[in-house]
């Protein structure tokens, strides 16, 4: 990697002339730029709360915005307790609301 593509645009693939694509959040279809995170796309599309509490299933979404609150825990292609605000939109995610642990669904 060149020293000018250290950025944090440069780190994700970040480009705001590339086509967007779309995901999915609750079956609805969003659209993300390259390199948007999936909170980023979801605040974006005006969706600000996308998991529950485990007590009292109060609504949660992004807070700290650099993985350290885990505030923004978001199930993912199926897997639970992935932090929004870290993980870069890929084309065709499917992202769903997470009630409480995030393992309800889960065989395990
Ligand atoms: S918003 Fe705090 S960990 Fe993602």
């Amino acid at each position: 990697m060149k020293r000018d593509e250290r950025t944090p645009a440069g780190l994700v693939g970040a480009s705001p002339h590339a086509a967007a694509f779309t995901i999915t959040f609750d079956g609805r279809e969003l659209p993300v730029l390259p390199g948007q995170s999936i909170a980023a796309a979801l605040w974006a599309a005006g969706i600000l709360a996308w998991r529950s509490t485990r007590v009292g299933g109060r609504p949660r979404g992004a807070f700290c915005g650099i993985g350290q609150c885990y505030d923004c825990l978001a199930t993912v292609n199926g897997r639970p307790n992935r932090r929004a605000c870290l993980v870069t939109a890929r084309p065709g995610d499917a992202v769903t609301t997470q009630e409480g642990h995030g393992h309800a669904g889960l065989d395990t």
